[in-house]
C-alpha cells in the first residue's frame, strides 16, 4: 500500500512515521509513505498558497491550482483514491478504515487556515472528518487514518489476529484486560481470568464486551441491529 500526504507542514509527521508499529510496517515495506508540500507547487515567486476570500470574510482560503498542480504530480494519481481532510467529511470510524485498506494508492490532501477554495472538491474522490471539532488543519486527522488504517495491514502488526480484538472491530467495545500484580490496591484480577479455563474465559470476554458496549456506546448495537 502506498500513503501520500499533501501538506503545507511535512514536519509534523516524522515523529510518528518513526515509532513502533508504523516505523515497522514502512521498515518491512508493507506500506510506503510519501510526503509533498504543494507549497512547491505555488504558482508565484513568494510561494503562498492562500488568498483572501471572493465576497469577504475572514481569513485566508488555499487556492486550488497549487493542489491541482501537486495531485497531477504524484504517478498513478488518476488511479489513487484521493482524499480530503475536512470537518464536512464523511464521520470516520473502523469500518471505513477496514474499506480503505482495500486500495493501493491514497492520497491524502490536508486543509489549513480558515478552508480552500471549493473547486478542491472537483479533484477529490471522498472527503472525511475524524470527529465534530475543528483542527487547525487536516494533518492530525491524516496521521489519525495513516495509523488506524496501517496496524490493519496484514502482518503489521506482531500477531496475526491482534486487531480481531479491538473495540469496533464488529461494531463492540472490547473486553477488560488485566496483567500482573493479581492485586493492586485492594483491587483483584476477575477469578476467571486466572481459572485456566478456556472457555470460561471466552464466555467472560464476551459477556463484558456485550456489558460494556451496552453502558458505553449503545449506539454501536443499534448499528449492528439494523
Ligand atoms: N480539519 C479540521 N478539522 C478536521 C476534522 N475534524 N476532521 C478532518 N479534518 C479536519
Amino acid at each position: 500500500m502506498k500513503l501520500t500526504i499533501l501538506t503545507l507542514f511535512p514536519e509534523m509527521f516524522p515523529s510518528i512515521l518513526n515509532e513502533s508499529i508504523i516505523k515497522r510496517a514502512i521498515n518491512n515495506n508493507l506500506v510506503e509513505v510519501n510526503l509533498i508540500n504543494f507549497r512547491d507547487f505555488a504558482t508565484n515567486k513568494h510561494k503562498t498558497v492562500d488568498d483572501t476570500p471572493y465576497g469577504g470574510g475572514a481569513g485566508m482560503l488555499l487556492q486550488v491550482e497549487p493542489i491541482y498542480r501537486a495531485l497531477k504530480s504524484i504517478p498513478g494519481s488518476d488511479t489513487a483514491l484521493k482524499i480530503l481532510l475536512t470537518p464536512q467529511g464523511k464521520l470516520y470510524n473502523q469500518s471505513i478504515a477496514k474499506d480503505l485498506l482495500d486500495n493501493e494508492h491514497i492520497i491524502l490532501v490536508c486543509g489549513h487556515y480558515e478552508g480552500f477554495d471549493e473547486r478542491v472538491r472537483d479533484y477529490i474522490d471522498l472527503e472525511i472528518s475524524i470527529g465534530d471539532y475543528v483542527l487547525t488543519g487536516g494533518e492530525i486527522a491524516a496521521l489519525a487514518i495513516m495509523d488506524s488504517v496501517i496496524r490493519l495491514i496484514p502482518g503489521a502488526l506482531g500477531s496475526e489476529d491482534s486487531y480481531i480484538h479491538d473495540s469496533f472491530y464488529e461494531d463492540s467495545l472490547d473486553y477488560p484486560q488485566y496483567t500482573k500484580p493479581r492485586e493492586f490496591d485492594g483491587k483483584k484480577v476477575p477469578d476467571v481470568l486466572l481459572s485456566g479455563n478456556h472457555a470460561e474465559i471466552a464466555k467472560w470476554r464476551e459477556n463484558q464486551k456485550q456489558k460494556r458496549t451496552k453502558e458505553r456506546r449503545p449506539d454501536l448495537l443499534k448499528k449492528t441491529q439494523q
